[in-house]
């Protein structure tokens, strides 16, 4: 019979086997399955693996820290890179969605091999693939795609040339989650809502600065927040809010405001191909509405989104 632990046992002594003294490779993204499989790798073959997690710029407010925390705290040899200039500088002035996806992709790609480029002797990558993205032909939306477009063009760069280790790619969501319970990683990263790799990038609709994505970041933390403090976090597939390039008037005391709009999305899902909106108390939104528009500036509306997939996507863009 399949359990956590079975499973930890005998992939930790497949991987040893299958890894000996080489040096590992792997990009940490904050997310279950990079962590549980670096928790795994980390395990079989300590200072050997090498993580990289990198700050595009696009993550949630405070998230980049805390994550990066939490992995050093489970004694992972982590190295964390602040790129957040180089993907603002490749974002700017470009609204279409795919281009930024394109955009984001190639400076990932950039980062994550110069940083692999300093692990001298490295001859694996890891990666935290799990059964269903084997199975499954991957969303064009999705980061492969903007990493096969980018093959085309400008040959592999050399972290892609390496062997690829993926411990995790015949278990299903759930078991990752179990394995990683079992493995006594934090809860909170264990209990995340998917995040999409391009970020707050793809919930900043047109173009993306500096300024949209701090706006952004704040008013979806106090979403977030609320979400937990409501206790309804978990019942939630996935989350988040989205800045609208839309101005709309307000008034603010005596005066007129004219200012964008912040739109709330919470959706249920199994496995994100089909998702319905989610009902949320109104009370809650409320809340999270008046304290979103007293406490961000730049923002005099907040409005949430009622539509299912299909025929909306769960993003905006
Ligand atoms: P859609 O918007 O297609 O999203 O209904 C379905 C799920 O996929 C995530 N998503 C992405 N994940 N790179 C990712 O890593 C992407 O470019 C991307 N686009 C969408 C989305 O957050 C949802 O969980």
């Amino acid at each position: 019979d399949w359990t956590p632990d079975s499973f930890i046992e005998t992939t930790i002594a497949e991987l040893k086997a299958k890894l000996g003294d080489d040096k590992v490779v792997l990009g940490l993204s904050g997310g279950v399955d990079s962590s549980v499989a670096a928790v795994l790798l980390h395990q079989a073959i300590g200072k050997n693996l090498h993580c990289i997690f990198v700050d595009n710029g696009l993550l949630r407010k405070d998230e980049y820290q805390s994550v990066l925390d939490s992995y050093q705290h489970m004694g992972l040899n982590i190295k964390g890179i602040d790129a957040k200039q180089r993907f603002y500088d490749a974002l700017a002035g470009i609204s279409d969605p795919e281009k930024k996806r394109k955009a984001i992709g190639r400076v990932f790609i950039e980062v994550f091999d110069d940083a692999a480029h300093e692990v001298q002797g490295v001859s694996w990558l890891g990666q935290g693939t799990i059964y269903p993205d084997v199975i499954e032909s991957v969303s064009v939306k999705g980061p492969s795609a903007t990493i096969k477009s980018h093959h085309n063009v400008g040959g592999l760069p050399d972290f892609m040339k390496l062997k690829v280790v993926e411990p995790l790619n015949t278990l299903f969501k759930d078991e990752v989650r179990r394995v990683g319970k079992a493995l006594g990683i934090d809860p909170n990263i264990l209990g995340r809502h998917p995040f999409p790799g391009p970020g707050l990038a793809i919930r900043i609709l047109g173009d993306v600065t500096p300024e949209k994505v701090d706006i952004l970041q704040q008013a979806d933390a106090i979403y977030i927040n609320n979400l937990r403090s409501g206790g309804v976090y978990d019942k939630v597939w996935q989350a988040g809010a989205i800045y609208l390039p839309v101005q709309s008037v307000g008034v603010m005391g005596d005066e007129r405001t004219y200012e964008n709009v912040i739109c709330l999305r919470a959706v249920e899902s199994l496995d994100g191909m089909t998702a319905d909106w989610c009902h949320l108390p109104y009370d809650l939104l409320a809340k999270i509405s008046n304290e979103i528009i007293n406490n961000v500036k730049g923002i005099n509306r907040v409005v949430y989104d009622i539509s299912s997939k299909p025929p909306a996507t769960i993003e905006w863009e």
